[in-house]
């Protein structure tokens, strides 16, 4: 069964910590041909890989653990970006 969507209703598309975008729906995914990947059901959650390690691009396979990538980014204020 898939995860329910967010509270709110709205996407999240939450950066996981080293790892994946982490997508909660309701969305859909297309590919460059306009293909549409198939993502479960509305609600359903997704890890994209951001790491470009994955052997199941655009998903997340795991890899960016047994990589050490690391990523440290933090959502910071409109007024404090450069
Ligand atoms: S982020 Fe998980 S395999 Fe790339």
């Amino acid at each position: 069964m898939a995860d329910p969507a967010t509270p709110s209703g709205v996407t999240e598309i939450k950066v996981r910590e080293n790892g994946p975008y982490r997508v909660q729906g309701p969305f859909r995914m297309v590919d460059a041909d306009g293909a549409e990947f198939d993502v479960g059901e509305e609600g359903s959650v997704v890890a994209l890989c951001r790491c470009g390690g994955s052997t199941t691009k655009p998903f997340c396979d795991g890899t960016h653990s047994r990589a050490g990538f690391k990523a440290a980014e933090r959502a910071v204020a409109a007024q404090d970006r450069p």
